[in-house]
């Protein structure tokens, strides 16, 4: 073949390529503009994946009312999942994905704080909207500068208020006087609450008399609580998640500790008793964001629909889902538009929303002002025992 020739077709192919990479790359983003696409960074799989379900089924359950009622701005609203595997890491690159490949315009998740910590500032640098229905840790909505985060939301209370609740609960209705504190040291929730509740149990006349940490993925728990039980605390207040806390109950029990066990909204999975067995949890209460026993008509409907819907019970996980998803849809429609910046202004803006857990209104730090529950385990089971405002 002449010199010519062969010039002319790599000529050629090399203007072929550059074509396809133009239209491969370049063009508009294609978007289907009967669909509002909103983004899911999710625990589906991984140490939390109970908690990642529950949320998801909260706000498929909202997503799909809504759409069976002619949608959003005469669009339907759709959820995008993406799998974090409950780790900080896969949840940047989740929310990554969601953001540069699906185009979502808003994201909901992850459920744990430090998950929303990790997934966050690519929210913040990329202008979308994050919404957690159920990250509680204060930073999650304020960064360490004291500044608010422009577009970072929860639809939950915040461990300052959970701790408090669960300090004053050990002090005043269980009237115990020292208390050990085991924390997950790989949990910026943990680690916060931890915090809170030493300077209220204190605050209360209390003494913390121990203090052990573990990571999450730890199954051996016997040093620390062997160490913990000479120092023969009135309670333990454990701040962490379901896996671990089930392990922790039972071998505390294993080791002939019958001490009262108080621990925060983490506890809230059928695991915990799968784990731990129903007898060794008796004596143990923890914090949460609502009760399915709460005779309030809104959680009442919220439980049947939720119940026809999955044949479960909703833990207070689905019960946030449900929220954040309908804190969603009302910002969507109140900015009437479903541009990130505009929901982003009409998220802030949230107030008086009535939701499955109460009436919502945002305050200034993106944290809605919401009142807890109090769950006591009896034989296996949750039990409604009291209620707080904040
Ligand atoms: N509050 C937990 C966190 O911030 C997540 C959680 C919420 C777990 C509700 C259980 C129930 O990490």
């Amino acid at each position: 073949m002449s010199k010519k020739w062969l010039s002319l077709i790599s000529m050629v192919l090399a203007i072929g390529m550059v074509a396809v990479l133009a239209v491969g790359c370049g063009g508009p983003a294609k978007t289907d503009s009967t669909e509002i696409k909103i983004g899911g960074d999710f625990e589906i799989t991984g140490g939390v994946a109970n908690f990642g379900k529950s949320t998801v089924n909260g706000i498929q359950l909202a997503f799909k009312e809504v759409n069976a009622k002619g949608g959003i701005l005469g669009k339907k609203i759709v959820l995008v999942l993406a799998d974090n595997k409950s780790e900080p890491s896969e949840a940047a690159n989740a929310i990554t994905k969601l953001i540069t490949q699906d185009k979502v315009v808003t994201v909901l998740g992850p459920v744990a704080s430090s998950n929303v910590l990790a997934a966050s500032q690519i929210a913040i640098d990329n202008k979308i909207p994050l919404l957690t229905a159920t990250a509680t840790a204060s930073k999650v909505t304020v960064g360490d500068d004291g500044k608010v985060k422009d577009y970072i939301f929860r639809a939950c209370f915040i461990d300052p208020f959970q701790g408090e609740v669960m300090a004053n609960f050990a002090a005043k209705s269980l009237k115990v006087k020292t208390a050990a504190i085991y924390v997950d040291n790989a949990s910026d929730y943990s680690k916060g609450l931890a915090q809170v509740f030493e300077e209220k149990f204190i605050k209360n006349g209390g003494q913390i008399v121990a203090r052990e940490a573990f990571l999450a993925k730890d199954t051996d728990f016997k040093s620390a609580l062997t160490k913990m039980k000479a120092s023969n605390p009135d309670v333990i207040f454990i701040p962490a998640y379901y896996q671990e806390v089930g392990l922790i109950v039972k071998q505390a029990r294993e080791l002939g500790m019958n001490t009262p066990m108080i621990g925060t909204d983490g506890w809230d999975s059928p695991k915990v008793v799968e784990i731990a067995g129903a007898a060794a949890l008796n004596n143990t209460f923890f914090s949460n964001h609502y009760s399915p026993e709460d005779k309030d008509p809104h959680v009442t409907s919220f439980v049947e629909a939720y119940k026809k819907e999955y044949g479960q019970v909703p833990d207070a996980l689905a019960a946030l889902g449900y929220d954040a998803a309908l804190m969603l849809i009302d910002a969507i429609k109140r900015a009437n538009s479903a541009e990130p910046a505009k929901i982003k202004d009409a998220l802030a803006q949230t107030k008086n929303l009535q939701v499955s857990t109460g009436i919502l209104t945002l305050d200034a730090s993106h944290n809605p002002v919401k009142s807890a529950v109090v769950i006591e385990l009896k034989d296996g089971k949750q039990t409604f025992k009291e209620k707080i405002n904040p």
